[in-house]
Formats: C-alpha cells, sequence, structure tokens
C-alpha cells in the first residue's frame, strides 16, 4: 500500500497457514512503532506554536504568504442587540444548508434550516453548476418559507458563507484562492465566488439580495461573541481546520492603501489550515510516511499540510492507511478478503469516535464495526491494538490542534487575560476527549495561561454568524462608516 516500507519489519515469509490469527508480539512492536511515530512532546508543541505565531505575523505583513490571514472586512466586535431576519446560505466541506435565521437581540435568534448532502460529483463539476445547485436550493427555501418568488417585492438579504481560502477587498466580494477539503471545481479558483454565485441566483431569478460572504470561522467568531462577549477565537474542527480572530487594524501593514481607519478592529481568516504547506522545518519530524502518503495522492498535493494531520476528513485515512500497512505486511486478517478496507477514504473518522468510545470489555462496538462496514473479523488483541491506534491519531490531532489556538492566544495577549474560544466541526463536537486533550495541550504549551484559554462548542456560526454579519454590515453601511468596503 505504501512505498517506504521502513515501519514494518514483519516479513511475509511468515507461514499464514500456521498463524491464522494476529501475533501478539507483532502487535506489540507495531503499537510501540506508531506510538513513538504519532506521540508530539510538549517541547515539540512548543516550537511548532513559535514558528506558527511567525506564519501569522508574515500573514498579516504582506500578501502571499503561507497561513494567508485575509482581512474579512467585518469591523469589530456585535453589539449582542442586532435583530432581523435574513437568509444564509452556507457551503461547507460536507454539506450545503439554506437557513433562516431570526435575530431577536440579547444574543438571542432563532433558525430554520434546509440541509443538502454534497455529492462527490457536485465537488468536482463546473463551478457554474455547483452555484447552479446552490441558487437552486435557495430558490426552493425561499418559496417554501416565503411563498412564491414572484410576490416578493424586496428582495431578502442574503449572507453567504464560503468556507475555503478566498481574498477579499470587501465584504460582498471573494476571489477563491484554492479550493480545499477535496474540491477541485474547474473554473472557479481566481475568480469571485459572490460574483458567480450572484450570477446563478439572477439566472433561477431568486428574490435575494447577497450581502455578504464570510468565511465559517468568521462567522463563528461573530456568533460567539454576540451570544457571549469573552468569546475572541473561533475554530473549525470539521472536514478542514480553521481559526478566526479580531485584529487591530495598525496591526495588519498589507491593508495599507484600504482607505481604513488604523483605530478600528476587523476580523481575521487566518486560513492555518494550510500552516506548514510547501515544507516546514518545524512540522516536518512531526509527520509519518502515512501523512506523506495522504498528501501525495491528494488532489492538492503540499497544500494545507496542518489541515491533513488535523482534520476530520483525513484521521479516518491515517488510521485505514496503517492497517492496510499491516494486512500488506501479513499481521492484521489473515486469510480474510480485505478488498473492502482497502478503498480510498473509505474508513470514516466518526468510526474512529465509535473505536475510541466503545464502553464493552470485549469492544464488541469495534467487532461489529469491522464485520459490518468490511466483512472483517476481528479478535479482541486486534481491537485493542485498533483502539490504541485510533488513541494516537485523536490525540495528535488534538495538541497539534492547540498549537494554532496557543499561537493566536500569545500573539493577542490571551494567556494573560483569559478569553472562550468558540469550537465547532465534527471533530469537536463529536469526537470523545477531544476538547480534554486539546485543554491540556494548551497547558503543555503555554503553562498556567494555558488554563485561562478555554475552548467550549460555538454557536452556528455558518448560520447565525452570516446573519448577526449582515445585520452588522447594514448598519456600517447606513452609518456611513467605511461604507466603501
Ligand atoms: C478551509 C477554510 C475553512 C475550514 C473549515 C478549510 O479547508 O480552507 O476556509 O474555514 O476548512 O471549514
Amino acid at each position: 500500500m505504501l512505498e517506504d516500507k521502513n515501519i514494518s519489519s514483519y516479513s511475509r515469509s511468515s507461514n499464514c497457514f500456521e498463524k491464522p490469527h494476529a501475533q501478539e508480539d507483532i502487535l506489540e512492536q507495531k503499537r510501540t512503532e506508531l506510538e513513538d511515530m504519532f506521540t508530539v512532546s510538549a517541547d515539540m508543541l512548543k516550537t511548532i506554536t513559535q514558528d506558527f505565531i511567525q506564519s501569522l505575523k508574515d500573514g498579516l505583513e504582506k500578501k502571499d504568504q503561507t497561513v494567508p490571514m485575509f482581512p474579512a472586512f467585518v469591523f469589530g466586535w456585535p453589539t449582542g442587540k442586532e435583530t432581523g431576519h435574513y437568509l444564509s446560505l452556507d457551503l461547507g466541506g460536507t454539506n450545503l444548508r439554506v437557513c433562516l435565521v431570526d435575530l431577536k437581540g440579547d444574543g438571542k435568534f432563532d433558525i430554520t434550516q434546509s440541509k443538502f448532502r454534497l455529492t462527490d460529483e457536485q465537488k468536482h463539476q463546473d463551478g457554474k453548476d455547483l452555484f447552479d445547485f446552490c441558487a437552486k436550493c435557495v430558490k426552493d427555501f425561499v418559496n417554501k418559507h416565503f411563498g412564491s418568488s414572484s410576490s416578493i417585492k424586496d428582495p431578502i438579504s442574503l449572507g453567504f458563507t464560503f468556507s475555503y481560502p478566498m481574498v477579499q477587498e470587501k465584504i460582498d466580494h471573494g476571489k477563491l484562492v484554492r479550493w480545499t477539503k477535496g474540491f477541485d471545481n474547474p473554473n472557479t479558483e481566481g475568480k469571485d465566488c459572490a460574483e458567480m454565485l450572484r450570477a446563478s441566483l439572477k439566472r433561477f431569478d431568486v428574490p435575494v439580495h447577497l450581502t455578504s460572504i464570510i468565511n465559517d470561522t468568521t462567522g463563528t467568531l461573530i456568533a460567539s461573541n454576540y451570544v457571549s462577549s469573552d468569546s475572541k477565537i473561533a475554530c473549525i474542527f470539521g472536514t478542514g481546520c480553521n481559526a478566526a480572530y479580531m485584529e487591530h487594524v495598525s496591526n495588519i501593514p498589507k491593508l495599507k492603501g484600504f482607505d481604513i481607519p488604523e483605530d478600528t478592529d476587523m476580523a481575521i481568516n487566518c486560513e492555518y489550515g494550510a500552516f506548514g504547506s510547501y515544507g516546514s522545518p518545524v512540522l516536518e519530524p512531526v509527520r509519518t510516511k502515512y501523512d506523506e502518503y495522504i498528501d501525495s495522492h491528494s488532489n492538492k498535493p503540499s497544500e494545507q499540510m496542518y489541515e491533513k494531520m488535523i482534520s476530520g476528513m483525513y484521521l479516518g485515512e491515517i488510521f485505514r492507511l496503517i492497517l492496510c500497512d499491516l494486512v500488506d505486511d501479513g499481521v492484521l486478517f489473515l486469510g480474510q478478503n480485505t478488498y473492502k478496507i482497502e478503498k480510498p477514504f473509505v474508513f470514516d473518522t466518526a468510526f474512529l469516535s465509535l473505536i475510541e468510545s466503545d464502553p464493552t470489555d470485549e469492544l464488541l462496538t469495534v467487532m461489529g464495526l469491522f464485520s459490518y462496514f468490511f466483512n472483517l473479523d476481528t479478535e479482541i488483541k486486534e481491537r485493542l491494538f485498533f483502539r490504541r491506534v485510533a488513541q494516537l491519531i485523536g490525540l495528535r490531532s488534538a495538541r497539534l490542534s492547540a498549537c494554532g489556538i496557543s499561537a493566536i492566544a500569545l500573539k493577542m495577549g490571551y494567556d494573560k487575560e483569559g478569553c472562550h474560544v468558540g469550537c465547532d466541526g465534527s471533530l469537536y463536537s463529536k469526537y470523545p476527549g477531544f476538547a480534554d486533550r486539546l485543554h491540556e495541550a494548551l497547558v503543555d504549551i503555554i503553562g498556567e495561561g494555558g488554563r485561562k484559554i478555554h475552548s467550549r462548542q460555538a454557536e452556528d456560526g455558518s448560520g447565525a454568524g452570516s446573519a448577526v454579519i449582515a445585520a452588522m454590515t447594514k448598519a456600517r453601511k447606513e452609518a456611513g462608516h467605511i461604507a466603501h468596503r
């Protein structure tokens, strides 16, 4: 399976017929090797974090840096009093959602939504077709909740949450820099995706007015702060990973010439999943041959290096590659047909959650999972081994995730004054122990100050956050404050 076999010392020359079961001593040896490979010490975390801080600063300083630090054109925090009805369209990594958000003020809101699972085909079709699909979904939603389009006199405000790296010059403009999370729709990179969506909405005669385009982290930052004003950083740990925070414009040298007062604050979409892309001396020592394999076989080699070690899209695949390696080496599933598990990306990260949280002594959930999805019989010693491997992958993800948060916190001095980090995404919400592991690593990196940085489940950034930003933008423009952006 993997070209480089240097961690596998077991040889196929062992007689399979005499050894129908996985050998305990070899599994033991493999476990030790994997523990060495996947353990990231406190010192390593600290070194990575220091380099991360420099990457954040570089991104604020100049354009086209590895961690791009995109200004999001959301100026300052919400008041918590924003009100009104807004539509939002959320194009994330896995689903497309259309939401109607009722902002009630006082940090409260209601959401009504429709959700569509994106197909693989949609992730690769022409960009125009993808945005046409989005427009059709918005139209159906509007028809359902507002009556037929023709009866609507004033266009309804629509915020677009587009969770991919995009460079912005104003709030309703966003040029896609590159696709991530396995998308590669042609004729989209380098284009203004707000404009592409506008064209699709027009083609389908949808009575909406696109007011803003935001990243999911920016939405999460604002939604979390709307509800509780001590939330200063937002992170997504889902299919992809990323963070946003609020920066002083005086600390963003690359904004010179944008005619924005220096005493303003601006949300920054860090796009820090790109940390370490195109090679990083600090990330390299913790990358394994499985990370290298995933990267070189991805549709975007050398990109999103940090994300590929952390996010939900890849953890299950890392686990699967380890298993396939051991199948190739004659250690696992001897005499069984392994074709089902040999298919790339067939091992969902949700399976790792299940493996880690199996409450039975015999690990019966794990047994059922392998039998049901992959037609494979397992022994208890193999299942214990699988659980350890899942722990190693999940723990490394959480510990590395702490580096990005620490970098922002240290840069902004939040280790001293303390803050909450609003987190969302399936890994954060559903992976057992992820938050505890993250908190431990924050202390490993920052020391006692790490205890002042506390993550918690965020509000729905892509829905509610988008609506709050629409309301803030409307108020800002009506007040004539930086109205040109
Ligand atoms: C994207 C980010 C996004 C993150 C979480 C990454 O792949 O580049 O824009 O915020 O995933 O959805």
